[in-house]
């Protein structure tokens, strides 16, 4: 499958397969790697109100000069806020000082205090039937609904529930995490999969797996490539690289076409060396239907 340059959402609406990833970017640095990044072709951003910096993301946009309306930008409920979503979603916006939301997502199904343990008299399918409710009553505001950290149990107590299809699951996606029945699932119910740390995260450890380096020198590109690649060969499925950095910015936007036997010899990866950079668990909500192994 050749690569994707964007994907159509069950909206209609078109969300570019590259993006850029703003978790963990240091105050100071994410304002300009946002600029940066849509200064050079970048057009969809993704940031959170857990991450802290929603304002920056907005104030880089603002700089970057480009409109508004040729940039997908995608922001989450965050879990303490799960029962007030009216009152998150304005926050969102005027933090990001943008009339609109592309995308609105619910971060994980795992409603928590303020003091950061679960909160168990939320129920997250409730949450998400709010959300249902402001998307309908605020085209204005909210262009599509989705979740983020669904897994195919999750995924299936929602379907059966509620009147909107999520336009979107935004899920760990990487050599070492597959998830290929969640991502199955999704394409089967017309859900866009997004795929966050596609480099491992943190430090991007996946860069120096010998089967990626490997794969990268056949095709005389660096190992970022393809691992980014990787995702943007599936289809239905985008991806986000996070980097503050100029070059790596730049770096990540190349992505190739890969030959079927290179993706599968990618995905033997989590045979070996399976792991996940965002366990479920530490929301205090146990594993989320995920499974163990990864
Ligand atoms: N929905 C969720 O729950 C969730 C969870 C995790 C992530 N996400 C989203 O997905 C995005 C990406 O995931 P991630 O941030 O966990 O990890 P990632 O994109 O897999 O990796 C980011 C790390 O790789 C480094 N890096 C980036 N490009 C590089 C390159 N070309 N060469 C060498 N190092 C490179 C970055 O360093 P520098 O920045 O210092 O360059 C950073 O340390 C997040 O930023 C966030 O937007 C969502």
């Amino acid at each position: 499958m050749p690569a994707s340059s964007s994907i159509k959402l069950n909206t209609g609406a078109e969300m570019p397969t590259l993006g850029l990833g703003t978790w963990r970017s240091q105050p100071g640095a994410v304002e300009h790697a946002v600029e940066y990044a849509l200064k050079n072709g970048y057009r969809n951003i993704d940031t959170a109100t857990a991450y802290g910096n929603e304002s920056e993301v907005g104030q880089g946009i603002k700089k970057s000069g480009v409109p508004r309306e040729e940039i997908f930008l995608t922001t989450k409920l965050n879990n303490p806020d799960m029962g007030r979503p009216k009152e998150a979603l304005e926050y969102s916006l005027k933090q990001l000082d943008t009339p609109y939301l592309d995308l609105w997502l619910m971060h994980w199904p795992a409603p928590m205090t303020k003091e950061g343990g679960a909160d168990k008299s939320i129920d997250w399918l409730d949450t998400w039937h709010e959300m249902e409710k402001l998307y309908k009553a605020h085209p204005e505001k909210i262009k599509a609904i989705g979740v983020s950290n669904f897994s195919v149990e999750y995924l299936k107590r929602l379907l059966s529930n509620s009147e909107v299809v999520p336009a979107a699951n935004q899920i760990e996606l990487h050599p070492s995490c597959p998830q290929q029945e969640v991502i199955d699932l999704c394409v089967s119910k017309g859900i866009a999969v997004t795929g966050y740390s596609p480099l491992g995260s943190e430090g991007a450890p996946l860069l120096k797996n010998p089967t990626v380096v490997k794969i990268a020198e056949k095709y005389g590109v660096k190992p970022g490539t393809i691992l980014i690649s990787l995702q943007a060969n599936r289809p239905n499925v985008n991806v986000l690289p996070k980097s503050v950095t100029n070059e790596r910015i730049l770096a990540n936007a190349t992505i190739i076409d890969l030959e079927p036997a290179d993706v599968v010899e990618l995905n033997q990866i989590a045979k070996t060396e399976p792991f996940r950079a965002c366990h479920p668990s530490w929301a205090g909500w146990g594993n989320l239907g995920f499974t163990e192994s990864v």
